[in-house]
């Protein structure tokens, strides 16, 4: 069975990519001046079998993307078993646990304590055991095996490992330990951009991954907007390979995320009412839309920002107003820009000041009958304690972020439903 996925395309401006180009990160027409173009998997929808291997990135095979390129390229089934295999065994024994399916279960008092009945209730997806402590590993992984295909099938710009050019992330968190993660697993250096006021556990974890570890105070020439993200953008221009989280810098990290909602959806057997999904960059809620409808199952996507950083709600409003929340890839411009004020929240994972993924969150959104939630700060504080108390899984307050939205809709919400959060992050 040959994957579902035959290419890409940009959802802003349509140019198609062939499933078969090597190291295909960003839609053609994207430059420096003009950076609102993001590449999307395009694929059949095919029924839902998923495979018995405990690792998500081979039972979930047939859907990924990355099994379609290793196959256009030329590499057997057994060469593209084996590169996953054997990475995920390396990154297990860099960071002491490779992918697997991570648990999800009923939070029992969770579900008691905001009222709903035995027949509903709050499933929490716990990412706080999954490599690296967060969901973002799983984006990563995609990027990776796409590089190493292409490097044994001999269409990588480079032929051999010790030619390899750098990898680079621009993160000062839960990003930057699963790139440093995946990389340390392969020996492939990497550079991390990091703020001055990055957080010393996150910089000392980084150190004893070997990363090439950048400081980047803000710059007299450096227009608004993150110096980190300039700098990271530098060393890409100057051949790195770009390595994080955000569609628009890479297009791959939007075909590993997918598990997670394969995931949630084998779990639940496909029983789900609504979701909620955390907020940042965007390519969280992007995957989670897209693997559900890869496989044709429609639960109410939630995407949920904090009331101190909402450019996503901003944009849902925008595109509904202008056409529809549907297909508003070309309306970028007058949808989506960097939230104003100074982004403030306990979540402070989710500070991205732009949605750059928001285009796959607003298609989700529509597709299923979802909706934006601009939590509260106080129901951002509140999830975060309850998460804690009633559920004992050691979440930070990114990480239950997604329930904050649950919170501040509740009222909405039958007692009957059945509603998943993702516990993305552990508490550092
Ligand atoms: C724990 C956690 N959850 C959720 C997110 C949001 O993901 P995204 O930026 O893809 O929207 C982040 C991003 O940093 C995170 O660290
Ligand atoms: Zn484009």
């Amino acid at each position: 069975m040959s994957s579902v996925v035959t290419g890409l395309e940009c959802s802003v401006c349509g140019a198609r990519i062939s499933i078969s180009t090597p190291l295909s990160w960003r839609c053609p027409n994207a430059s420096t001046k003009d950076r609102h173009h993001v590449l999307r998997f395009v694929s059949d929808v095919r029924p839902f079998r998923p495979g018995a291997d405990e690792n998500p990135f081979l039972a979930y095979r047939h859907w990924l993307a990355v099994d379609a390129f290793g196959e256009s390229i030329g590499l057997t089934e057994d060469a593209r078993i084996r590169i996953t295999t054997d990475l995920n065994t390396a990154i297990a024994g860099v960071g002491g646990v490779g992918f697997h399916r991570t648990p999800l279960q009923r939070a029992d008092e969770l579900s008691d304590s905001l009222r709903f009945s035995a027949n509903g209730g709050i499933w929490v997806k716990d990412e706080t055991r999954n490599v690296a402590g967060s969901h973002k590993a799983r984006h990563l992984m995609t990027e990776m095996i796409h590089l190493l295909m292409a490097e044994e099938a001999g269409v990588a710009p480079w032929s051999s490992p010790a030619q390899r050019p750098p990898l680079a992330i621009a993160s000062c968190g839960n990003a930057a330990i699963a790139a440093s993660t995946i990389a340390a697993a392969v020996s492939w250096p990497i550079a991390v951009h990091v703020p001055v006021a990055a957080a010393h556990e996150v910089v000392s974890t980084l150190q004893s991954l070997n990363a090439d570890i950048r400081v980047c105070p803000r710059v007299d020439t450096d227009p608004a907007g993150d110096p980190c993200v300039y700098r990271f953008r530098e060393v890409v221009k100057s051949g790195a390979i770009p390595f994080g989280v955000q569609g628009t810098e890479n297009a791959w990290c939007l075909d590993g995320g997918r598990t997670i909602g394969w995931e949630i959806m084998e779990q639940m057997d496909n029983q789900v009412d609504r979701i909620f999904i955390q907020v940042g960059g965007g390519a969280f809620a992007s995957c989670v839309a897209s693997s559900m409808k890869s496989v044709g199952v429609h639960p109410k996507l939630h995407a949920v920002q904090t009331e101190g950083c909402a450019p996503l709600s901003r944009a849902w409003d925008l595109a509904l107003a202008s056409g529809g929340a549907r297909n508003a890839g070309p309306r970028w411009s007058s949808c989506m820009w960097p939230w104003e004020s100074e982004p403030h929240s306990l979540a402070d994972g989710i500070l991205d000041d732009e949605t750059y993924d928001w285009i796959g969150v607003l298609d989700g959104m529509a597709d299923t009958g979802g909706s934006p939630v601009v939590a509260a700060e106080m129901s951002v504080v509140a999830s975060h304690r309850m998460a804690n108390e009633l559920t004992g899984i050691h979440v930070s307050p990114t990480g239950s972020a997604g329930l904050a939205g649950l919170l501040e809709i509740r009222e909405n919400i039958d007692d009957d439903e059945r509603v998943v959060v993702v516990f993305s992050g552990i508490q550092r």
